[in-house]
């Protein structure tokens, strides 16, 4: 029910718009925290595109999830200019750090690791967001203390 409600206001604000697809589909990540396969049929309707289509959106735009994330979401910036500064290692370590492989989360459910691509801090790079926040220049050992701090 919580999920057909999400749905049906953001079919109502957008469907009848083009390029609908896309703010529908923020709308309900906002409402829901992720896009549940189960709403999939119902958005292609709304927009009159095929399920397909609606599946590849989902999975080409990294913003989009379609399981729930975990109670920290935790996301590294591995777009040029942040790789050019280290953030492959970086990467790894909050791999190792949080016991948890890229895209994935936690079995615990304390946290999701992403990659991004770009957070608009490229001179500052490696970035990273935790959360709503994000943090410029990041090194294991910083991210340690901020995952520590947040209990994760
Ligand atoms: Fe990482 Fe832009 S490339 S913030």
């Amino acid at each position: 029910p919580a999920q057909q409600q999400a749905l049906a206001q953001a079919i109502a604000r957008h469907a009848q718009r083009p390029g609908a697809l896309l703010p529908l589909l923020h709308d309900v990540q906002a409402a829901l925290g992720h896009v549940p396969p189960a709403l999939v049929p119902g958005i292609a309707q709304a927009v009159n595109r095929s399920r397909a289509e609606v599946h590849g959106v989902i999975s080409y735009y990294h913003h989009f999830r379609s399981t729930p994330a975990g109670r920290h979401v935790v996301q590294v910036c591995r777009a040029e200019a942040c790789q050019a500064n280290g953030s492959e290692a970086l990467a790894q370590a909050a791999e190792a750090l949080l016991g948890c492989a890229m895209h994935g989360t936690r079995a615990d459910g304390a946290v999701t690791l992403e990659p991004v691509y770009c957070l608009g801090l490229c001179a500052t790079g490696p970035a990273v967001q935790i959360d709503d926040r994000l943090h410029a220049r990041m090194t294991p050992e910083r991210l340690a203390q901020r995952l520590q701090a947040l209990g994760v």
